[in-house]
């Protein structure tokens, strides 16, 4: 009996095989797409980098220095202040920006491992590459608490960031999935454009922030591309009804992110204007809030929605009407 049992066993285990074989591969289109999950994981393993002994390497940050690149912090639209004041500015906004990304990884991270779920039993590679991502922001999280504890160490008191990444979470995980990969992705866009900005030469912009760009850019190039995969995936199986309230949904998300940045942008002027050491009046102190706000905007939202490949996609998953629809919100981020 036992020998027939084995046998029944074992012709339902090479059909259960067989099965999974076909179930993983059924078209090219799928083989193609196992591939790019597969080079993501390449590319992972490639750049794998440690907080410590690749960006931090036990230096300090120098307040003789910029901690943001000029075409970031765009201090030339601060026209009222000195050389030392604009260098401060391009510090404050160094400290917003590692309060920024640990904002936004909070919710990339939780909706990564939520639509890794959908592979748990399908394709073992694109499951893997979704883990490795994840494990990845975890890390940054990290790494940008890291900064932040170093930048405000630097800095006067007083500066203030009161915004709970779990609360911001909870706000945009309540969007559809294909709206928060949306958002994802331009996010994951802008940090390459970040980089490239803090390339160029400068000799006064600190090599260790510089470092952060570099190596959060590494890893940050994979995500781009699964986040295209799983954008797309995701987009094929909306009804048109779906992908139009997603659509207003991104709308909505943009907006709450310009939310966020105009409260900072306020919220760090005050701070310039108590900490500069010369009296700000008070016609200038909201030029100066609208710079900090013009860069903000810049860095969190244009910078990622402009990338050539955001525009590509996101034109290849939606019709006209609402690209334009899109365009008039962003529009009005000016
Ligand atoms: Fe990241
Ligand atoms: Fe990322």
């Amino acid at each position: 009996m036992n020998a027939i049992a084995k046998s029944i066993d074992s012709d339902r285990f090479d059909r259960c095989v067989s099965a999974s074989k076909s179930r993983d591969f059924e078209t090219r289109e799928q083989v193609l797409l196992h591939d790019r999950y597969d080079q993501c994981i390449s590319a992972s393993k490639r750049v794998r980098w440690d907080i410590d002994n690749d960006v931090i390497r036990g230096r300090r940050f120098d307040r003789s220095q910029k901690y943001l690149p000029d075409g970031l912090s765009l201090v030339q639209e601060f026209a009222t202040l000195s050389e030392d004041e604009k260098r401060f500015v391009s510090q404050i906004q160094g400290l917003t920006y590692a309060n920024m990304f640990g904002l936004v990884e909070r919710f990339i991270n939780a909706k990564v491992l939520e639509i890794g779920r959908d592979h748990w039993f399908g394709d073992q590679v694109a499951l893997e590459a979704l883990v490795r991502f994840s494990d990845e922001e975890l890390k940054h999280q990290e790494l940008f608490r890291r900064i932040n504890q170093m930048v405000g160490e630097t800095l006067p008191a007083g500066y203030c960031f009161d915004v709970d990444p779990n609360a911001v979470a909870e706000v945009v995980l309540s969007k559809s999935t294909w709206a928060v990969l949306a958002l994802t992705l331009d996010i994951e866009l802008f940090t390459q454009l970040h980089y490239r900005q803090s390339i160029d030469p400068d000799a006064a912009l600190s090599e260790l922030f510089k470092d952060v760009f570099l190596y959060h850019w590494k890893e940050e190039s994979q995500h781009a591309i699964l986040d295209e995969l799983e954008w797309k995936r995701h987009d094929a199986r909306l009804t048109i009804d779906e992908r139009d309230k997603a659509v207003e949904e991104f709308i909505e998300l943009v907006a709450a992110v310009d939310r966020i940045l105009q409260a900072q942008a306020a919220s760090d002027a005050r701070y310039f204007a108590a900490t500069c050491g010369r009296v700000v009046d008070e016609k200038e102190a909201d030029a100066i809030e609208v710079g900090f706000l013009k860069a903000y905007r810049w860095q969190y939202v244009h910078s990622g929605a402009a990338h050539p490949k955001f525009g590509k996609v996101l034109s290849s998953l939606i019709t006209k009407a609402q690209g334009q629809r899109i365009g008039a919100a962003l529009a009005t981020l000016q």
